[in-house]
């Protein structure tokens, strides 16, 4: 049995990929490191704990918090790490960018600190869940790899690629077993309702309009998180020590073609119910700094790793929605005061 620290575990990407890995690992026992914070929420987790009674367990704790991880590290003998824990929205950055670089840079150079210490055995891998947003803003064309400059934009993107930076550093000063990817927008359940599909599906339930940024031409390249999470697997149980990858599907869209999907996608969910109409697009003040285009190039992960993404766009977008619809319970009690406070001062410009 291998023992694998995932922090994070009880947001987005890191609750999705607890689950699936507990199903597809069955030689993995799963401890959760995670801090609840407004992203987190252990409803994510929901009934792990029964079905997989010895091979999962949770911890409330947060990365920085430099005693309680070495006492996990000592009490729980890892054989690995997966960092997902992580500020991870753009426009909160640009409110307030110190948190990012306490947890993103802070928070992860305490857990190398951790694993220098308790992985004296070079097998033990340290896996940084990174971002495509290191590498700045495309113009129309070309796609970035591994060998792209980082070249950040906003405090989120500079926090992510001063973590990678320590990342590496750990590799060449002490030879720490590490890897990274960096991913690109992932969409799926249990996304906190910030990000922009389910921003755009809640507001459009609401009877809301939907505010674009800018022109709502900038392009993001999506992922369904099945997809970035068996990329996942594929890269702590075959990368190469120091390398990067890239994880996508090859799957562009400007901003405003997906707005309208998801607007046509909801229509057709919600025909019979009479309190749904469609939705207005309100064009509202861009974000200061917006990345024009991601672009994912994944060749390097296809070819070293045997990494492919499964999931169409019309297939992952599809049950995203009708998820978001079926489980309106769970967003519903995530929106909370912080959140309104949130949207309040992200959204004053718009209507
Ligand atoms: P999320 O905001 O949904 O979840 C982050 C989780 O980290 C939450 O459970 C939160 O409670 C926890 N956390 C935050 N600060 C913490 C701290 N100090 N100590 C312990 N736990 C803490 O984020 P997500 O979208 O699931 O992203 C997960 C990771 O994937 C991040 O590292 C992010 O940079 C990366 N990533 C995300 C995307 C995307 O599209 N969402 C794409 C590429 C990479
Ligand atoms: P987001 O989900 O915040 O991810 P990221 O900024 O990390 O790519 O935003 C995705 C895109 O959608 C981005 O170009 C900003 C845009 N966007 C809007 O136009 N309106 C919104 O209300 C939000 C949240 C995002």
């Amino acid at each position: 049995m291998k023992n694998i620290l995932v922090t994070g575990g009880a947001g987005f990407i890191g609750s999705n990929f607890v689950r699936r890995s507990l199903k597809l690992k069955k030689d993995w026992r799963i401890v959760v490191l995670d801090a609840l914070t407004y992203a987190g929420n252990l409803e994510n987790l929901n009934g792990l704990e029964d079905e997989y009674k010895d091979r999962y367990s949770f911890n409330k704790l947060d990365i920085k918090d430099k005693e309680g991880v070495f006492k996990l590290f000592e009490r729980e003998n890892f054989d690995g790490v997966i960092n997902f824990a992580a500020e991870s929205h753009v426009d909160r950055s640009i409110l307030g960018p110190l948190i990012f670089v306490e947890t993103n840079v802070l928070g992860t150079v305490n857990l190398l600190e951790a694993s220098r210490k308790y992985f004296k055995d070079g097998e033990k891998r340290f896996l940084q869940i990174s971002t495509d947003e290191v590498y700045g803003a495309l113009g129309e064309d070309g796609s970035f790899t591994e060998e792209t400059k980082v070249d950040p934009s906003s405090p989120y993107s500079a926090s992510k690629t001063s973590a990678d930076l320590f990342v590496l550093a750990y590799t060449r000063t002490y030879g720490l077993n590490v890897v990274i990817t960096r991913c690109c927008n992932n969409y799926g359940p249990y996304q906190f309702p910030e990000k922009l599909i389910p921003f755009m599906i809640k507001r459009a339930l609401d009877n809301e309009p939907l505010p674009v940024y800018g022109d709502g031409r900038n392009v993001r390249d999506w992922i369904y998180v099945d997809d970035h999470n068996d990329g996942t697997i594929l890269a702590f149980e075959k990368g190469k020590i120091g390398e990067v990858y890239n994880l996508g599907a090859r799957c562009e869209k400007r901003n405003i073609d997906l707005v309208k999907i998801i607007i046509e996608k909801l229509k057709n969910n919600l025909k019979d119910r009479k309190d749904f109409k469609e939705p207005q697009i309100n064009f509202v003040k861009d974000r200061p700094g917006h990345d024009f285009r991601y672009s994912i190039d994944p060749s390097k992960a296809e070819r070293e790793l045997g990494f492919k993404a499964k999931v169409s766009f019309e297939e992952g977008i599809e049950k995203t929605i009708k998820w978001y619809i079926e489980n309106e319970g769970w967003w519903r009690r995530i929106i909370s005061g912080e959140y309104l406070e949130y949207v309040k001062k992200q959204y004053e410009d718009a209507k």
